[in-house]
């Protein structure tokens, strides 16, 4: 903010507002940087940068400030603070890990960040050998420190100009804030694939509505850093065609107040003003003394030379949920992203590895198991089923698969070389959590498949997998369930790779899994076609049937249970082997049944199992493989048609359209399909 009276408590409050804000989207620990009491150096009036962070909910942290930071009230010309909430992608949740991340003991660059810096292990190599030394396990810890080893090699370089030359040797995604002592009343905002949007409050109107892009001359040049043999390849921006005019940046007028709210989600600023410009990737936002101007780390073909003010017309509600109804088609229809998030940095597709830091110092013991014992609840329990018979045939190892519920009934024995598999998005589930207490008793080696970071069962068990599927507000669980499939699968690759026989079976997989991103996105572009199909047969009815075996059995049951739950339609997933003992006496022209048909080894006898359906006049949906010639369409209400993939994989795209029917269900009923009677998110109750 720039030529505001005002305290620096309200600088405090307006941040940590915001992140509560930001809540929504889960958090594990939040931080801030702002201006300090005292100066950064006896020759210079700069105030040095003042950081706290707080592990947990951001009303800790306000507590930590304001019993801490003095309200330093004054006129100030201009004033930036930082902050941010963490969702642990690399190091656990701890003070040090938590962003504002410095570059050193005095602070004088702090960053926040989103994403995932893909080659921090290299620039942290390199900057080791600098004599640098690291406090936390953050791949942001390094971005602060490159940004003063470059301003160390250049102190005259304007802040943007620093900038570029650290964003050429990041690779991976962020989005990124940098305050720094020695660019005092500037703040840079850049992104690469992580949003960022820019909010601007003028009591007047803004002269320009919009800020134009920087033109870089293309005669930049490559050149080398070298320092203690390590290199690092930067490059020579020619920036002299900066500042073509006036009127590319937003300018404060005539001590005409203005404030700059930037966030990763427009639902932070909403309520301070409802202007914004949305940064594209490898913009440079430069706000410097109360002045917008927008450069460019590296020119691309056809982007547009401006960045225009827009005004959200949106509801804070509305935008939280990216523009969806509900959460629950916006978390289904976020799967692409969500299970290549479960894979990013995990999965090397080129040399077919996989990396699981968080189960490697207990891999050699998981692999010595005489067994695996899998707990889980609810959908979490459904993944578990799907990946079964893949973890048995990998590793060879005899799976079990209880409820945790029916587990603790039965309290059966755990030995000490068994390995237990607690699966569970929010890693608060009381049945689960119990039967993780008896399991530790039986001291046995416990591993987590959870989602929150930070949760009890995280905390509990002695190692695992976080499926980093991102924050699942909706009740009934969808990415969490493809990303702890995915997790699961990679668990058994990385179990079972170093018996030799089998490596082809790993590589189809591990291409497979690539795949998967894209084949959900083909199956989500059928919605109108599955919500059609779901109105017209499935709408209305009291009760219905879903049919799978192999490994379709997980998918009918998990699609059964979406139906139930959401839409109050009663479902039963049936093993298409089970018609035959008893179900088959529901069959008649009434009865809606989904059947899954997708080719695999079990093809012919599901084929045979509707052929037993259509004999009793039964019309079911089919779930097919698409062009495969030898379902028998004829005697189908409908057939809807997904990718084929990887037999052990197919349950990753057949459930897409069970969620999406689901959905269109509930909606069609009259229900909130985020919020289904008598359920809760999270059950911590036995
Ligand atoms: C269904 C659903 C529940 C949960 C179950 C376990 O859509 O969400 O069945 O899967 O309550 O919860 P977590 O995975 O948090 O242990």
């Amino acid at each position: 903010r720039a030529g505001f009276e005002g305290g620096i408590r309200q600088i405090i409050n307006t941040l940590v507002d915001g992140l509560t804000k930001l809540e929504y989207r889960g958090y594990d620990s939040a931080g801030i940087g702002i201006d300090g009491e005292n100066d950064w150096s006896e020759d210079s009036p700069i105030r040095e940068i003042q950081l706290y962070k707080q592990v947990g909910k951001v009303s800790n942290l306000k507590e930590e400030i304001i019993s801490h930071h003095p309200d330093v009230s004054e006129t100030f010309y201009s004033h930036v603070g930082i902050s941010h909430t963490r969702w642990a992608t690399h190091g656990g949740v701890s003070q040090n890990n938590c962003h504002p991340q410095a570059s050193d003991d005095r602070n004088q660059f702090a960053v926040v960040h989103n994403g995932i810096i893909t080659n921090y292990r290299e620039l942290k190599l390199f900057l080791k050998n600098e004599g640098e030394t690291f406090k936390s396990d953050t791949d942001t810890e390094i971005i602060a420190k490159l940004f003063k080893y470059y301003h160390s090699k250049d102190p005259d370089l304007e802040f943007y100009q620093l900038t570029k030359d650290v964003l050429y040797q990041l690779q991976g995604s962020y989005g990124l804030l940098v305050k720094s002592v020695h660019y005092p009343n500037e703040i840079i905002a850049t992104r690469k694939g992580s949003p960022l949007l820019i909010g601007v409050k003028t009591e007047q109107k803004l002269k320009v509505d919009f800020v134009d892009v920087e033109f870089i001359n293309d005669s930049t040049t490559e050149k080398t850093t070298e320092s203690n043999g390590n290199f690092l390849p930067s490059k020579d921006f020619n920036t002299s065609s900066l500042r073509k005019s006036e009127s590319r940046a937003i300018l404060p007028d005539n001590n005409m107040p203005i404030e700059f709210f930037v966030s990763s989600d427009a639902s932070s600023v909403i309520e301070h003003t409802k202007k914004v410009l949305f940064l594209e990737d490898d913009d440079i936002a430069h706000i410097n003394h109360g002045e917008l101007h927008i450069h460019r780390a590296r020119q691309s073909e056809g982007m547009s030379t401006t960045r225009p003010v827009h005004t959200l017309e949106m509801k804070l509600a509305e935008i939280m949920k990216g523009g969806y109804d509900h959460f629950m088609m916006k978390e289904i229809s976020e799967q692409p992203d969500s299970t290549f998030n479960t894979m990013r940095g995990r999965i090397d597709f080129k040399n077919k590895n996989i990396i699981l830091g968080g189960i490697k110092q207990y891999l050699s013991s998981i692999r010595r198991s005489r067994r695996f014992q899998m707990i889980a609840c609810g959908t979490s329990y459904h993944s578990c089923l799907a990946v079964r018979s893949l973890f048995e045939e990998l590793t060879g190892v005899p799976v079990s698969v209880d409820l945790a519920s029916d587990f603790m009934d039965r309290s059966p024995p755990i030995f000490r070389d068994d390995t237990c598999i607690f699966v569970s998005q929010s890693g608060e589930t009381a049945d689960s959590m119990q039967v993780l207490k008896y399991c530790r008793a039986a001291g046995c080696l416990n591993v987590g498949v959870v989602n929150s970071v930070g949760s009890s069962i995280s905390r509990e068990t002695d190692c695992g997998v976080h499926i980093n599927a991102g924050p699942e507000i909706s009740v009934a669980s969808t990415k969490a369930y493809s990303s702890q499939f995915i997790a699961l699968v990679m668990l058994a690759l990385k179990i079972s790779n170093n018996v030799i026989d089998n490596r082809e079976r790993h590589e189809e997989i591990i291409n497979g899994l690539e795949e998967i991103p894209n084949l959900i996105s083909k199956v989500l572009d059928k919605k109108d076609e599955i919500r059609d199909i779901s109105l017209k047969y499935l709408h209305g009815k009291d009760s219905m049937l879903v049919v799978g075996r192999g490994y379709q059995y997980a998918s009918a049951l998990e699609g059964a249970l979406k139906i139930k739950e959401i839409s109050y339609i009663h479902a039963e997933g049936i093993q298409a082997g089970e018609l035959k003992h008893g179900t088959l006496a529901l069959i008649d022209d009434k009865m809606p049944v989904v059947a899954f048909a997708t080719q695999d080894s079990f093809s012919p006898k599901v084929n045979s199992a509707i052929q037993q359906i259509t004999a009793r006049e039964g019309r079911p949906i089919i779930i097919m493989s698409e062009g495969d010639k030898m379902i028998d369409q004829s005697k189908a209400s409908a057939c809807i048609e997904v990718p084929k993939t990887v037999d052990c994989l197919q349950g990753l795209v057949n459930v897409v359209p069970l969620q999406l029917m689901s959905y269109y269900l509930s909606v069609a009923a009259g229900n909130n399909p985020d919020r289904p009677r008598n359920l809760a998110k999270s059950v911590t109750v036995e």
